[in-house]
């Protein structure tokens, strides 16, 4: 019989990554640090007419990949990286097709941006070409101003976000603000200080590819439907969190959205319910909405088919379109870790809903149904 021998380490294992830190301990960048004023008060923006900047796209991309030197598909579905493209050199015409390539891609990565240094007036005047921005109803934004700028900090000398997962996954996904009458579209990550080793992910899921994985049959039976989008439980866990610190900016959002919208620019038809927001099917018995919703948000979480996970270094941009892609952070890194970013967030158009067709041809697009018979 061999006698069993302790497998002994062959080597150090080579750093994975190059993460900036600030030796002493100090966050990369103290303009960004979040700011609490339990006293402040916001105006909604109110409703507008929003014209996608995607409509006015080439859809070559002349302007946007001029430039470029390398992209590369994340998954087959949901995202692609782009290398030798500076966002902050990109002219109108650019971030217009930037918008149409964000709807068709789901998301975009650009690694070793300009865009953290330029300063919050024109981080904001590039962000506002895809839309008015949004001011979040209770997240910190910058101690040096700008509401717009909604600060994403996890650190030991700041534990709000950790405390508002504490008990419960941190896997939640959802679309951002679905719950105003004009969500978000085109928005912006940008990057500032990493955790030090792997880690802090956003995964992204298509919501297009979500919508057309159901079976025909089923699919006509979500068109038509609305559903009910709320922030309410946001808002309590707030309050719950922080007492009289916490930031109560806006009042508590409710609206209706179709179940299936279209995207102004593709015309794509993608799944707009998300387990964060969406709280019941109109028109439903609570039973019927509880049984739908439940199998609908199964379905986003577990088709890692079509998923893909966003890896930031510092200085990296995320594009992503929220019409088209759910999301969730991950929070896997060590706790005490410094994670500081921000986002700037663009409303767009009130969901325009998928009408009912009786026969709309998609299953015989369908290869994959089509050869093994399922149409
Ligand atoms: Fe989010």
């Amino acid at each position: 019989m061999p006698s069993i021998v302790a497998l002994q380490p062959t080597g150090v294992l080579p750093k994975t990554a190059i993460r900036e830190k600030n030796e002493d301990g100090t966050p990369l960048f103290p303009d960004y640090m979040p700011f609490y004023d339990p006293l402040e008060k916001v105006e909604d923006i109110g409703t507008f007419e929003h014209k996608d900047p995607g409509l006015r796209a080439d859809p070559t991309f002349p302007n946007l990949l001029k430039d470029a030197t390398k992209m590369s598909d994340l998954s087959p579905h949901v995202g692609t990286e782009i290398e030798g493209v500076q966002l902050s050199q990109l002219s109108p015409a650019g971030l217009d097709e930037l918008a149409l390539l964000a709807a068709q891609r789901g998301a975009l990565v650009f690694h070793g941006q300009d865009f953290r240094d330029i300063g919050f007036e024109a981080q904001k005047k590039i962000v506002s070409h895809f839309g008015p921005l949004h001011v979040h109803g209770w997240a910190p934004h910058p101690a040096a101003g700008s509401a717009e700028h909604m600060i994403i900090y996890d650190h030991k000398d700041d534990l709000r976000v950790r405390r508002s997962w504490k008990g419960r996954s941190p896997i939640q996904w959802h679309t951002d603000q679905s719950p105003e009458v004009q969500p978000p579209g085109t928005t912006f990550i940008g990057m500032l200080e990493t955790p030090s080793g792997a880690g802090g992910d956003t995964l992204v899921s298509s919501s297009v590819q979500a919508f057309k994985a159901l079976s025909p049959r089923f699919r006509k039976r979500l068109e038509g439907l609305t559903a009910l989008h709320s922030n309410n439980d946001g808002f309590t866990q707030e309050l719950k969190n922080n007492g009289s610190d916490a930031v109560m900016r806006r009042q508590e959002l409710t609206a209706e959205h179709p179940v299936v919208r279209v995207h102004p620019v593709t015309g794509e038809k993608s799944l707009y319910v998300n387990p964060v927001y969406t709280k019941r099917i109109i028109g439903y018995d609570q039973e019927e909405s509880d049984y739908l919703l439940g199998f609908l948000f199964d379905h986003i979480a577990k088709r890692a088919d079509f998923q893909c996970r966003i890896r930031y270094e510092a200085g990296t941009v995320l594009v992503w379109d929220q019409r088209v892609t759910n999301h969730s952070q991950s929070l896997d890194y060590d706790a005490g870790e410094r994670r500081h970013a921000f986002r700037l967030t663009p409303l767009a158009e009130k969901p325009i809903p998928s009408m009912i067709e009786e026969d709309d041809g998609e299953c015989q697009k369908d290869v994959g149904r089509v050869s093994l018979g399922l149409c």
